[in-house]
């Protein structure tokens, strides 16, 4: 099964609209490497002005909320982003699950509520140095994809990042052989979940991912693609991802 790699990015709570002239690059970089999917999540107010910017960009949020509408102060919907240009939303992001006490059935609904409104979503699990330190890894991850796996799960619209906690923003990544060992432990729980669908789904790795590791981690069994935090902000970071990508597809 061949799957299309995805270079994604996350802006996280960084970023201006002055920082949005990076996707300049970005987006020209993304053209030019039609074998590679890319897109970046932005923050909610940066959603609508970049998807104005880059229409050929695939825009993305950062974090819905499971219900369509009502009474949460402070938060935003899968049919508001998607009504600013966002195309998809990151769910259960551990910075997410950590701060804001997320649970999987929360990410189970936010992963729902972007299905039911037409856009695609990227489930994140993955484990603490703690849980890694006590041989715990395969076990809470293969917990979350069971927990947080929205009913209706399609390989179209969903995609799976596995983020070791430890390795994010550290500057610390997993080793390809210990990403390809727990993307085939993913694997094979969504075949269970999914059956055959399981085989077009995109299981990306995300963690202090660069220029110097992408090869290495890209090229990893069932690696479908990257989910790049820091190296997301600026074209020069970004762009040599994509141009990995491309040359491994
Ligand atoms: P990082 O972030 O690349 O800065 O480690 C990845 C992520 O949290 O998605």
């Amino acid at each position: 099964m061949v799957r299309r790699k995805l270079i994604a990015g996350n802006w996280k709570m960084n970023g201006s609209l002055a920082a949005l002239v990076e996707l300049e690059g970005i987006a020209a970089a993304a053209a030019s490497a039609p074998e590679v999917d890319v897109a970046i999540a932005l923050p909610a107010t940066l959603i609508a002005p970049a998807a104005y910017q880059e229409p050929d960009l695939a825009i993305g949020a950062e974090d819905v909320h499971g219900d369509d509408s009502g009474a949460h102060t402070g938060c935003v919907s899968a049919g508001m982003v998607r009504e600013a240009g966002a195309r998809f939303s990151i769910v259960g992001h551990s910075e997410r699950r950590a701060d804001q006490h997320e649970t999987d059935a929360d990410v189970k609904a936010k992963a729902e509520a972007a299905l039911r409104n037409d856009i695609g979503a990227i489930l994140c699990v993955g484990e603490t140095a703690a849980e890694r330190d006590t041989g715990e890894a395969e076990a809470v991850v293969i917990a979350q994809v069971a927990g947080s796996l929205p009913d209706g799960a399609a390989a179209g619209w969903l995609t799976i990042a596995y983020e070791p906690v430890w390795a994010i923003g550290t500057g610390r990544t997993a080793t390809p052989a210990d990403v390809a060992a727990m993307h085939g432990a993913i694997r094979a729980k969504l075949r269970e979940m999914m059956g055959g669908e399981a085989d077009s789904l995109r299981i990306l790795y995300g963690g202090s991912v660069t220029l110097d590791n992408a090869a290495a981690l890209l090229a990893a069994s069932d690696v479908d693609g990257a989910l790049v935090g820091g190296a997301s902000l600026t074209a020069a970071g970004f762009v040599p991802i994509i141009e990995v990508a491309r040359d491994l597809s």
